[in-house]
C-alpha cells in the first residue's frame, strides 16, 4: 500500500477508536442517542477537520465538556507520535518480553511534590521476581489490625504485565467475599472506563493500597496504609506498567506521598515509582458525582494516548 494510503488508513482506524470511546463514554453518562454533528470535537483528529470543509455543529453537550475542562497545562508525559496501525496498537497493549528497559528510578532523588510528605521509599527490601513471590511474602498476613474482621486478602488481579495498573482504596464487602478487586458496584463501573479507554479489564492490573476490607468500608486508617502499601509498591515494581492511575484521595496520596487533595492532583502525570503515576477520582465518587465522569475521562484518554504512544515508540525502536 502506497505510505499516504496507510496513513489515511492508520489514521481512520485511530478515528474510529476514538468515536467508539466517545460513544461508549456517552451510553456511560446515560445518553441514548446521538445527534448528527454532536461528535466531540476534540475526539476528532485535525486532519479530519481538514478533509471536511464544512465546521461541524458543536452541540450543548460539547459546549458543556469543554466549560468543564480548564485550561491546564500540558502533561510533562504526553508524547506526541505517529499514528499507529490498528495491529499495531493491538499488538501494543501487550506488554511485549523485549519491552524497552525503564530509565533509573527517578522518583526516590525528588523532592516531596507538595512539601508536606517526602515520597515513600521505593526501593523495595526484597528483590521479586513475581507476584507470587509477593504474596508468599504476604501470607495469611495479621500485620495490622485489619485482619481481625477480613474474610479475604484481596491481592489483586490481571496482566502481570500490564500497560496500566488501576489502584484503589481497600476491598469492599463484595471483594471480600469474593477475594477479588473492584467486582461491586464500583467495580462495574470502573469495567467500562477500562473498556472506554479500549482496553479489557484482563489486560490491566487492578489492585488496592490495603488488601483487607476495613471494617463497615471506613478509610483505611494511617497505621494500616503504612503497613500495606509497601506490597503495592512491590507490585508496581514487578509488573512495571507505563501509568499507575490512582483511584481516588486515598490511592493518590499513599502513591505520591502527599496530603494534597484527589481534585488538586487528579489528571496530571506524576514520576514515582520508577513509572508515571495519574490521580483521578474513584470510581465510587463517580457513582455518587456522575457529574464528575467528565472529568475523570479526560484523565483517562491522557493515560490512553500515553500507552498508546509509549507502545508506538517500543514497536519503533524494536
Ligand atoms: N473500592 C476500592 O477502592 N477497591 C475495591 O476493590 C472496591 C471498591
Amino acid at each position: 500500500m502506497h505510505a499516504t494510503d496507510r496513513d489515511l488508513r492508520s489514521r481512520a482506524i485511530e478515528l474510529i477508536r476514538d468515536v467508539r470511546a466517545y460513544l461508549r463514554y456517552l451510553a456511560e453518562l446515560g445518553a441514548t442517542h446521538v445527534e448528527e454533528g454532536s461528535a466531540s470535537r476534540d475526539l476528532l483528529p485535525e486532519w479530519r477537520e481538514r478533509a471536511h470543509s464544512s465546521s461541524m455543529t458543536v452541540g450543548d453537550e460539547e459546549n458543556a465538556w469543554e466549560r468543564s475542562t480548564s485550561p491546564r497545562e500540558a502533561p510533562e508525559a504526553t508524547v506526541e507520535g505517529e499514528t499507529p496501525k490498528e495491529e499495531e496498537l493491538m499488538a501494543g497493549k501487550r506488554r511485549s518480553v523485549h519491552s524497552v528497559e525503564r530509565q533509573p528510578e527517578r522518583a526516590a532523588e525528588q523532592p516531596a511534590l507538595f512539601g508536606d510528605l517526602p515520597l515513600p521509599s521505593t526501593a523495595p527490601p526484597i528483590a521479586d521476581r513475581t507476584l507470587d513471590d509477593i504474596r508468599a511474602d504476604i501470607g495469611e498476613c495479621t500485620r495490622c489490625k485489619l485482619h481481625r474482621s477480613r474474610t479475604t486478602i484481596v491481592f489483586g488481579e490481571g496482566d502481570p504485565r500490564a500497560r496500566i495498573m488501576f489502584v484503589g482504596e481497600g476491598p469492599g464487602a463484595e471483594e471480600d467475599a469474593q477475594g477479588r478487586p473492584f467486582v461491586g458496584r464500583a467495580g462495574q463501573l470502573l469495567n467500562r472506563m477500562i473498556e472506554a479507554m479500549g482496553f479489557r479489564r484482563e489486560e490491566v492490573y487492578i489492585t488496592n493500597v490495603v488488601m483487607c476490607r476495613p471494617p463497615s468500608n471506613r478509610t483505611p486508617e494511617p497505621d494500616e496504609i503504612a503497613t500495606c502499601e509497601p506490597f503495592l509498591f512491590r507490585k508496581i515494581r514487578v509488573i512495571k506498567p507505563d501509568v499507575v492511575v490512582a483511584l481516588g484521595a486515598i490511592a493518590a496520596q499513599s502513591l505520591l506521598g502527599t496530603k494534597a487533595p484527589i481534585g488538586q492532583i487528579r489528571g496530571r502525570f506524576f514520576d514515582a515509582h520508577g513509572t508515571k503515576v495519574l490521580p483521578t477520582f474513584h470510581p465510587a465518587f463517580l457513582l455518587r458525582a456522575p457529574e464528575r465522569k467528565r472529568e475523570a475521562w479526560e484523565d483517562l484518554k491522557k493515560v490512553r494516548d500515553y500507552v498508546l504512544s509509549r507502545s508506538r515508540s517500543e514497536d519503533a525502536t524494536r
